[in-house]
């Protein structure tokens, strides 16, 4: 067989073949560009919206161990309501992201749309009910008086008539002191600051959550103070939202009662996060 020598025939069905290959080859490739533009297209646009809306803001003050502080050394917010933030917020699937602020300016901010939930033992009271939305209680609490061991005159919180003092800024211990007759109340920004006048005597008293107190004396605050007197007003923990925000109450309650069924059958693990040991017992002895 004689076939066309190779310079001839080689070099033309190559250049033929390269051509149509050429051209298939680019008009797969536009095809596939095409599409993977289009899907890239939604799928990033659909992202960047999703992530945009499911940011859940949540604000705090984190000077009230357990629910909310930061233990030495570290920026990460620990404790049990920042557990229940985050365990929430995964529930309905957002992203949680916590900011810390005054007691006092937790509601502000809610208001003006900065934050979207407190989470920072907030008692429902009818005079925040005015303010903002709470979701169904989640903790029961009450408030108590610590004084100094060495303080033998103040037995509860009748023997505080014209004494001194020191509550956190804008909370119910606030209220509560207030109601004392002469009593010299002093509002700090922080709890730690209100325990620290207590140790160095500037004030014969503290008012604040019972829990609270409890969770300090019990972390070497006992070596100097101590508790006086009963467990005053039943107090109901809730988170708030903007008032009138049903749409996200309902959700956090929705939430919160799959939390809580888990959290009492003691099966969840949702809430055994950073620090768990407390905020587990504490969720599940409620
Ligand atoms: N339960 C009290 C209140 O609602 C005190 C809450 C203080 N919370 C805090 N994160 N510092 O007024």
């Amino acid at each position: 067989i004689r076939r066309p020598p190779r310079s001839t025939l080689f070099p033309y069905t190559t250049l033929f073949r390269s051509c149509i290959m050429k051209k298939l080859v680019i008009l797969m490739m536009s095809v596939i560009a095409a599409v993977a533009m289009l899907t890239a297209g939604c799928g990033g646009s659909d992202k960047a919206d999703k992530n945009a809306e499911k940011v859940l803001r949540v604000g705090t003050e984190p000077t009230f161990a357990p629910f909310e502080f930061q233990e030495e050394g570290s920026k990460e917010y620990t404790g049990f309501d920042m557990d229940l933030a985050r365990a929430i917020g995964k529930q309905m699937g957002y992203k949680v992201e916590i900011q810390n602020m005054g007691f006092d300016a937790l509601i502000p901010a809610l208001n003006a749309g900065n934050i979207d939930m407190v989470a920072a033992g907030m008692s429902i009271t009818e005079e925040r009910q005015k303010a903002v939305t709470f979701s169904d209680p989640y903790y029961t609490s009450g408030l108590i008086v610590m004084v100094n061991k060495d303080n033998t005159e103040v037995k509860s919180i009748k023997d505080l008539e014209g004494k001194r003092i020191a509550v956190q800024i804008g909370t119910t211990g606030e209220n509560k002191a207030r109601t004392v007759k002469d009593a010299k109340v002093t509002a700090y920004n922080t709890n730690t600051e209100a325990a620290l006048e207590l140790q160095n005597k500037g004030v014969d008293a503290v008012i604040n959550d019972s829990p609270v107190v409890g969770y300090y004396l019990a972390q070497g605050g006992n070596k100097t103070a101590m508790t006086v007197g009963e467990v005053m007003e039943a107090e109901q923990y809730g988170l708030a939202v903007k008032k009138g925000n049903d749409k996200l109450a309902g959700e956090i309650n929705k939430a919160l009662a799959e939390l809580k069924k888990n959290g009492e059958d003691r099966k969840s693990t949702r809430l055994n996060s950073s620090h768990s040991k407390i905020s587990y017992a504490v969720f599940c002895l409620k």
